[in-house]
């Protein structure tokens, strides 16, 4: 079963948080890769029966390149499939749940059944999605803090992945 990752990124704290979400999908067994949204695989993500998005905060919202990019992804064969949504940020209180929800409703929009485990699934409890605040100015965090909630969120979406499309796919 093939999962796509993908983001959008300039200084790499989403790329990162990309590749442990991709870690977690692999660990459940998962095909996993992450692409660059200006160098996503559209013949690969046609393929995966699950697709996770994230983004940066800017000003509380999605990067312009991934509104623009999310504005044309419904046409790349994105319905039926497992969505997730997550996010990084500079501040605690950054916007990373709004870049969640942005990124949800346009999978909705699409068709995408979404999905992040929840509280369903106890500790880490992840709700919308997975969100990692980074250490440029609050020196106490640091995105490493969040890395399991990004892998055990793969894991978990990995699973139901499996469960709702079946492991040969
Ligand atoms: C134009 C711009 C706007 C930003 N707005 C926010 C913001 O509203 N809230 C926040 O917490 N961080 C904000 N940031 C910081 C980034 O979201 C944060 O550093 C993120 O981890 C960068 O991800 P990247 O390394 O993948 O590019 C902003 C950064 C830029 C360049």
């Amino acid at each position: 079963m093939k999962l796509a990752v993908i983001y959008d990124s300039v200084t790499g704290n989403t790329r990162q948080a990309a590749e442990w979400i991709a870690e977690g999908m692999r660990k459940a067994g998962a095909e996993a890769e992450c692409f660059f949204i200006d160098s996503a695989d559209k013949e690969y993500i046609r393929d995966a029966s699950g697709v996770v998005i994230g983004s940066p905060s800017y000003v509380a919202s999605v990067t312009p390149k991934m509104r623009d990019w999310l504005m044309k992804a419904g046409g790349m064969g994105m319905a039926g499939k497992l969505g997730g949504a997550f996010s990084t940020v500079q501040y605690t209180h950054g916007g990373g749940e709004l870049v969640i929800q942005t990124i949800l409703t346009a999978e909705l929009c699409f068709g995408m059944l979404c999905y992040s485990g929840g509280s369903s699934q106890g500790e880490p409890i992840i709700h919308t999605g997975p969100v990692g605040v980074n250490g440029n100015k609050e020196k106490h965090n640091s995105l490493e803090y969040y890395r399991e909630n990004f892998t055990v969120f793969g894991e978990r979406f990995a699973l139901k992945a499996a469960e709702l499309f079946g492991t040969e796919k």
